[in-house]
């Protein structure tokens, strides 16, 4: 049996209830040891999919030490209990362990070295997983796209203005990777039958990308060809966390292994505006 923590998020929305055993705060706070334990004891998961986290990333530079007791500790409870049990443990990492500094994609063979605070805390869970769990699969994911009709982020949030707007302007300074976390749920369902433990990087394919061609990429899906987008600098946006300049990634060991299921990210955006924006009444 799978369960998964902080599975009333975004991420966990896509895994299925039906093999997934979803649980989340107040019954299962990752930061009571006694509480996962507990749980964990009760339900006997062979599979332990870790998605509860501090995931406010300009918030966690206020709040360091709450960020790091769900991130860093909240993990090392998880994995403890895991380990205890004899459950395998999956944990979703990120894109912003890095520094941002290369010019080219991130690969699984680069070093971390996060520049804030939510980032440090990631890279530390990372840290504690490989230290706790021999049986382990950490999958780092990009600029995360999903949630429907309550996304609040940049995609969600062009969805909304482009209805109303004739003119906008979206970053064009920064590069990422966007990644469906549909795509990412059926990835990881897929990879963790394989027992290829380790660290991946689950990005969508289809090259990197900057929110200014995401927002062209929206408004060609629209049909609001009509409207003017225009690039300006990260500057226009000041931000509590200091962001690198290069947040992008390639799956290299899954394409290696010839296991890489990620589509091109303009596919997974086409679908996801389309199956789920388009049609929440948003
Ligand atoms: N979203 C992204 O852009 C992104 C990108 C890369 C990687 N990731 C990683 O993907 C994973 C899933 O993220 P997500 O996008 O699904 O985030 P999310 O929507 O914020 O979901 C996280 C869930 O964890 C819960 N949670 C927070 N503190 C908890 C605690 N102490 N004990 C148990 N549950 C707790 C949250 O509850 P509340 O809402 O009540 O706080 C929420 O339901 C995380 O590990 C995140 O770091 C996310």
């Amino acid at each position: 049996m799978i369960l998964a923590t902080g599975a009333n998020g975004m991420v966990g929305s896509y895994f299925p209830s039906e093999t997934v055993l979803k649980t989340d705060i107040p019954e299962m706070d990752v930061t009571d040891f006694d509480c996962v334990r507990d749980m964990f004891r009760q339900h006997r998961p062979d599979h332990v999919l870790h998605l509860a986290a501090w995931t406010d990333v300009d918030g966690a530079e206020s709040h360091i030490e709450d960020c790091c007791r769900t991130n860093a500790i909240g993990t090392l409870h998880v994995a403890a209990a895991a380990r205890e049990v004899g459950a395998i443990l999956t944990y979703i990492s990120t894109t912003q362990v890095f520094n941002g500094k290369k010019d080219d994609p991130y690969t699984e063979f680069d070093e971390v070295d996060p520049v804030n605070a939510y980032g440090a805390s990631k890279a530390e869970g990372e840290k504690i997983v490989r230290e706790i769990c021999d049986r382990h699969y950490i999958f780092r994911a990009g600029w995360m796209l999903g949630g429907g009709g309550k996304d609040h982020k940049f995609v969600g949030k062009m969805f909304d203005l482009m209805k109303t707007r004739d003119e906008l302007v979206a970053v064009d300074d920064k590069t990422g990777s966007p990644t469906y976390a549909k795509d990412l749920c059926d990835g990881i369902l897929a990879h963790i039958e394989t027992g290829l433990f380790g660290t991946y990087h689950m990005v969508n394919g289809g090259g990197v990308c900057t929110r200014y061609s995401m927002a062209i990429e929206i408004a060609k899906i629209l049909g609001r060809d009509d409207i003017t987008i225009s690039p300006v600098s990260s500057e226009v946006f000041p931000l509590p966390a200091k962001r690198g300049n290069n947040e992008s990634a390639i799956n290299h060991k899954l394409s290696l292994m010839g296991r890489n299921p990620m589509r091109p990210w303009r596919e997974a955006l086409s679908d996801y505006v389309r199956a789920e924006l388009m049609t929440c009444g948003r």
